[in-house]
């Protein structure tokens, strides 16, 4: 997977047809999504709880493309090549999993898939700081992760602007998670965010049988983060 810094759309089944993931998954696709956001929730690093390695398993061969995973799990680390064998292409945890991120982030690239590291709203920027050699990717949440259709947190903007210079011209993606939608991303995007996750955004108004909607989402969402939405 070569590296570029353009805009990615990356919906979130967590806001899919719970019913319907495979199918799901190749209708977003097919309606514009470039990665396929999924979230891993244990019930016990957040409030909730979804789906684990055996969803993934099942989804991969309806993902053509990136399958982004993000654990809220903790921890973290017993269950990486699960997720790995699984064919997770990113696999991202959180810095606030666990006393250990380094070893973490160095379990996840030696079982093969990229790694991520996530923040949440009240983890400053600088606890990623000795991480950006390690990690492909740094996912800002721009909400309290554990459920989809909340509001952006608007004070994570300055947190993106201040880990695109930390980053500097390192091959590592800013994501955004959480809130993303047309007035939300070109805040992130103009701050230097280059994969924008958004679910309730792009699932809204639409369905397996009717995915059409899921296209102009995505498209609304792309166009507001490149500054050409009219
Ligand atoms: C929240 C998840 C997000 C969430 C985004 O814990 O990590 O990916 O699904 O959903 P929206 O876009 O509806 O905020
Ligand atoms: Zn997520």
């Amino acid at each position: 997977m070569s590296f570029d810094r353009s805009v990615k759309i990356a919906p979130s089944i967590l806001s899919a047809d719970f019913a319907n993931f495979g199918a799901e998954c190749e209708a977003i696709e097919a309606q514009g999504a470039d990665w396929v956001h999924v979230d891993v929730m244990d019930g016990r690093f957040v409030p909730n709880i979804t789906f684990g390695p055996a969803t993934c398993a099942a989804i991969r061969p309806h993902i053509k493309g990136v399958m982004d995973v993000h654990l809220m799990i903790t921890p973290v680390d017993p269950f990486i090549s699960a997720f790995a064998d699984a064919g997770a292409d990113v696999i991202t945890a959180h810095v606030e999993a666990g006393p250990h991120i380094h070893r973490t982030l160095q379990a996840i690239r030696g079982a093969g898939a990229r790694a991520g590291v996530a923040l949440n709203p009240g983890t400053p920027a600088e606890a990623v700081s000795s991480l950006l050699d390690m990690v492909d990717l740094v996912c800002v949440m721009t909400v309290n992760p554990g459920f989809g259709g909340q509001k952006f947190i608007h004070s994570q903007v300055d947190k993106v602007r201040q880990l695109r210079t930390m980053i500097g011209d390192r091959p590592v993606h800013i994501e955004i998670d959480g809130g993303v939608d047309p007035a939300t991303a070109p805040l992130v995007a103009q701050a230097g965010a280059d994969v924008l996750v958004a679910g309730s955004a792009v699932f809204r108004g639409g369905s397996v049988r009717d995915p059409a909607p899921y296209g102009a989402n995505i498209k609304a969402i792309r166009e507001a983060a490149s500054g050409t939405y009219v």
